[in-house]
């Protein structure tokens, strides 16, 4: 450590950097975390991850309440929603998390700074706290997790209150009637679910010709089907925004469809979904010489180490996906490197999930990524509703799809849409880190009834084609 007050010092604490200051700490390091907002957790626990998934739970109570439960024998009247007592619930569940962050630091001896952290010299940050005092303090490491923040786009100007990015959508306190949302994206998909199933009229306006581009196409079409059916869900593909405004209580998007025509929308709320940026404002990496990429994001190489040899970033702020299992594991990867120990990422097997119902998931390579690189693949299929779980909870939509090695049987990649498909995955990506074959699923006992049979299945459809139950 040197001269030095700490041996390492991690600036924000999301998944990225809480999760890397307790590894740090249980690796014996000298660790200090600064934040600037007085609730550590980052984006993730406070504004993303935690309150959007507490938001889809009450939803969907409510959509299944008013739509499925006079299926199942249950009658109620009176249904309503009270959208104070939701954000209530939705707050709690936030700051219990957050609480939760605050503890481990604590038991893990970290010493926590609530101030906006700015680099002095590679090894000074200076902290400037909520009253304006300033403290400095001196590291022999940093780790740059300052995560990101909502991109818009031009013409487009978030004035948070008729247009608004997801942080806003996660505190309204009235159920819109109409809501047009910016992007097809994960943000648009699962905060337009939120909201269509309270009874909000949901238009997404989407650049290119598809939803979540990102992920196997063949999901992205299940879920503009099963949305638009079961939810009402309007799509305007290959439209791009080009302006927004706002007019008393209503706000306004002007669209280029793809003939070039101009197209007018308009709502009580327009929801901003297009892409994060990462947040590097203030930081005084240009008093540091910390060089960015082209879009703006710190630029790492595979050790997680900037131009400047003692000064490292993960997470949102850097390249790759931005999730917080993947700001996670780098954390995790970083300080085990650090400690001289030799992890291991494997970008490939992080998994992506949409969080809509029924949920979307996925690990490894698309099928249109096997096509691209030219790897020989098999395909096996299968859909949950020839499964007896699925009549009996009338989770019906959806199929697990497995893309295996045309020569080998191993397993390349795995797609679902459908109920549980987050936790499903997970089974996937342990297979994959295994390098199992299909066939090596397919053998393997799922207890009955369960949603995993589709994975079996599907397993057994890719391997050899003889699926039991289709
Ligand atoms: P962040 O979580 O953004 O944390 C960065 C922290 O750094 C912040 O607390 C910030 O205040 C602090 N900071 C920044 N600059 C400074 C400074 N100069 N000094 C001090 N502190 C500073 N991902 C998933 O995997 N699953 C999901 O279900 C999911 N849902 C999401 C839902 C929404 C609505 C949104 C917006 C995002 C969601 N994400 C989800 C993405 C996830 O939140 C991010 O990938 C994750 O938070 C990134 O973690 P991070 O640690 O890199 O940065
Ligand atoms: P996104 O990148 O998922 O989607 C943005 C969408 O907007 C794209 O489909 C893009 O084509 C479209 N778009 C861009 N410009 C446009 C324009 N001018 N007009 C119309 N459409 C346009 O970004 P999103 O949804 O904002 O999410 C940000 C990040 O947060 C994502 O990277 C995601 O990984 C993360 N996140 C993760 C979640 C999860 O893991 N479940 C949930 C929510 C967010």
């Amino acid at each position: 450590m040197g001269n030095f007050q700490y041996d390492i010092t991690v600036i924000g604490s999301g998944p990225g950097g809480y999760v890397a200051a307790i590894r740090l700490a249980q690796l014996g390091f000298k660790t200090a975390i600064v934040e600037k907002y007085e609730a550590l957790g980052g984006t993730c626990l406070n504004v993303g991850c935690i309150p959007s998934k507490a938001l889809l739970d009450s939803s969907e109570h409510f959509f299944n309440a008013s739509h499925n439960f006079k299926t199942h024998g249950i009658n109620l009247t009176n249904l309503k929603v009270d959208m104070n007592q939701m954000i209530e619930r939705k707050n709690q569940v936030v700051s219990q998390t957050v609480e939760g962050v605050k503890f481990l630091m604590k038991k893990n001896k970290i010493t926590v700074y609530y101030g906006f952290g700015s680099f002095e010299n590679q090894n000074t940050l200076s902290i400037t706290k909520k009253d304006g005092t300033q403290e400095m303090i001196t590291s022999e490491k940093f780790i740059i997790a300052t995560g990101s923040k909502p991109y818009t786009i031009p013409g487009v100007e978030i004035d948070k209150t008729r247009i608004i990015t997801s942080t806003e959508a996660l505190n309204l306190k009235e159920v819109p009637k109409s809501m047009i949302v910016i992007g097809g994206g994960v943000i648009g998909l699962e905060m337009g679910s939120v909201f269509a199933r309270l009874g909000t009229k949901i238009k997404v306006i989407e650049y290119t010709d598809s939803l979540i581009p990102a992920m196997d196409l063949d999901l992205g079409k299940e879920i503009q089907k099963v949305l638009s059916k079961e939810l009402g869900f309007e799509f305007f593909f290959k439209h791009k925004v080009t302006g927004a405004s706002v007019n008393g209580k209503k706000a306004k998007v002007i669209a280029l469809n793809s003939e070039n025509q101009e197209v007018n929308f308009e709502a009580d709320y327009v929801l901003v979904a297009v892409g994060r940026r990462p947040y590097t404002d203030g930081l005084g990496l240009d008093k540091v010489g910390v060089k960015l990429d082209n879009r703006g994001k710190v630029e790492v190489n595979d050790d997680l180490q900037t131009n400047i040899p003692n000064i490292y970033a993960i997470g949102d702020v850097i390249r790759g996906a931005m999730l917080a299992h993947k700001a996670s594991e780098e954390g995790i990867y970083l300080a085990e490197k650090l400690a001289g120990q030799k992890p291991h990422i494997h970008y490939l097997l992080i998994p992506n999930v949409v969080y809509t119902w029924p949920e979307v998931a996925g690990v490894g390579y698309t099928e249109q990524e096997l096509k691209e690189k030219g790897i020989p693949y098999k395909k096996g299929k299968f859909d949950f509703r020839n499964l007896g779980r699925s009549r009996a909870s009338m989770d019906l939509e959806g199929f697990v799809k497995i893309l295996a090695h045309k020569d080998t049987d191993e397993i390349l990649g795995m797609h679902i849409i459908g109920p549980r498909a987050a936790d499903l995955i997970a089974e996937g990506v342990v297979a994959m880190e295994f390098r199992a074959s299909a066939e090596d699923l397919a053998i393997f006992s799922h207890a009955h009834p369960t949603f995993a049979e589709a994975i079996k299945e599907a397993a057994l459809d890719a391997t050899a084609k003889r699926a039991l139950h289709m």
